[in-house]
């Protein structure tokens, strides 16, 4: 089949590549020449694990391109993916949809056959239907709006696309047919491995998404809730999710206490939920999630606190130690990191801040330009009074006291994901801190 996807940033590359993994012929658009140019060269611009090859394998087998130009998308195909970013507005909770509408506004003029707009992003629910109404007005031969919401997560990106828990697809109840047909098709291969396929109308479809991630951003806030009342008694977190987690109602994932939930959706997407409910009269419903987030905060804080303690009472020209910028391993991403917050507020509490990442130092460097960035572990423990771990890379997890012992003043380490064993920096004679264990 032929499919356009608009968007190449993390949901809209990955998807392009791993449809035309499936042997689809894709051609993928964004507005920023830069990236079409990147990806048309095989280089993905952000770090995602496994996506250079997907990109590479069908850029050469001729089944993917990439393009600038709207009115060649158009006539490419009669299904047109919609992957663009849907950023948290500036000064207020809601989502920014401003480049969904200018997809919708620019591509359904220019087509000449009846098509199929399948919006992947997420979105306040209502969007679908109000870009349906948008287009019919706009378009010049019939033009319908379905959403397939995307759950990839940053890391895992290309497994969760060709191997997703479950499709959902979203689709006007007065409308069946031609677009469920069309995705169904698409999606053969993945429908054959027995993923769920689920048809929605278009509101629950958005609301799935949406209230998926907030889901998961209660049960992070949840379990540092309990991190705290732990860190009032002497009782260790780990243990305690360890526990609860057998439990098949509850489950082990996603209870991993620390420094709590950052990236481009989980704090955006409750936020624009709370939003949208308001707008919609019922705020009261989600009010909770305003205490999701609060907890969420609270632990950024908790960090400087333990980090203030760590070194005597006051950071004024302590040297601190971050390593991880990254809102989580195995992405290069920043937004909205908890790292990078913390690396912030240590600094303008007067310490010198040294920050390692092992992927994420160039996207820093563009967000925080006034912090200072090392080159490697080694040089970002260079002196440290305190080491902070505060992204759970593999090789800061792997990290042994030997191993900093030569370069650091103090032997004090702060581990913000609860990533280490503390009695291996014990017995060597560091004193260790987690958040949320005696
Ligand atoms: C998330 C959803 O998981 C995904 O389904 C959706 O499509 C997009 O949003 P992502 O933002 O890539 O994916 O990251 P995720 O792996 O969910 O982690 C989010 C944040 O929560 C990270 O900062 C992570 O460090 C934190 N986290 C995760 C915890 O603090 N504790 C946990 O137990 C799990």
């Amino acid at each position: 089949m032929r499919c356009t996807v608009f968007g190449t940033g993390y949901l809209g590359a990955t998807h392009a590549a791993c449809m035309a993994e499936l042997g689809h012929d894709v051609l993928g658009v964004d507005i920023d020449p830069g990236k079409v140019a990147k990806l048309s060269a095989g280089e993905v611009p952000f770090y995602e694990p496994g996506l250079s090859d997907v990109l590479k394998r069908n850029l050469d087998a001729g089944r993917l391109r990439f393009t600038t130009s709207y009115d060649e998308a158009a006539a490419f195909a009669d299904l047109h993916f919609l992957g663009v970013g849907t950023p948290q507005k500036k000064g207020e909770y809601g989502a920014d949809l401003r480049h969904v509408h200018s997809v919708v506004d620019t591509l359904v003029p220019s087509l000449d056959r009846p098509s199929v707009i399948v919006g992947k992003s997420t979105v306040p629910v209502g969007t679908a239907a109000e870009l349906g109404n948008r287009a019919a007005t706009l378009a010049r031969t019939d033009v319908e709006v379905v959403w397939n919401p995307e759950f990839l997560r940053e890391g895992f990106a290309v497994e969760d696309t060709l191997r997703p828990d479950r499709l959902v697809v979203g689709i006007d109840p007065n409308r069946p047919g031609r677009a469920e047909a069309l995705l169904r098709e698409l999606y053969a291969d993945l429908i054959d491995n027995e993923v769920p396929f689920l048809l929605t109308d278009l509101a629950t479809a958005e609301l799935v998404k949406v209230s998926a991630n907030a889901f998961l951003a209660t049960k992070i806030s949840f379990i540092n809730a309990v991190s705290e009342v732990c860190e009032a008694t002497g009782a260790d977190v780990t243990q305690l999710a360890d526990a609860l987690g057998y439990d098949a109602r509850i489950g082990r994932r996603f209870l991993n206490a620390g420094l709590g939930f950052g990236g481009g959706c989980l704090p955006k997407d409750i936020r624009a939920f709370m939003a949208r409910a308001g707008e919609l009269g019922a705020d009261h419903a989600l009010t909770f999630l305003r205490e999701v987030d609060n907890i969420n905060m609270r632990r950024r804080t908790k960090m400087v606190e333990l980090a203030t303690a760590a070194v005597g009472g006051s950071l004024l020209g302590a040297n601190v130690a971050v390593l991880g910028a990254a809102f989580k391993p195995d992405s290069d991403d920043v937004r909205d990191s908890p790292a990078l917050n913390v690396a912030g507020m240590i600094q303008l509490h007067g310490a010198v801040v040294s920050v390692f990442d092992p992927k994420a130092l160039e996207n820093s460097r563009r967000v925080f330009p006034t912090l200072n960035y090392a080159t490697s572990v080694e040089e970002a423990c260079d002196r440290a009074d305190v080491v902070l771990v505060l992204t759970e890379w593999a090789e800061f997890v792997a990290l042994r006291p030997a191993d900093l012992e030569p370069v650091v003043r103090g032997k004090s380490i702060i581990d913000g994901r609860n990533c280490l064993r503390p009695e291996v920096w014990r017995s060597a004679g560091w004193t260790y801190r987690g958040l949320g264990r005696p």
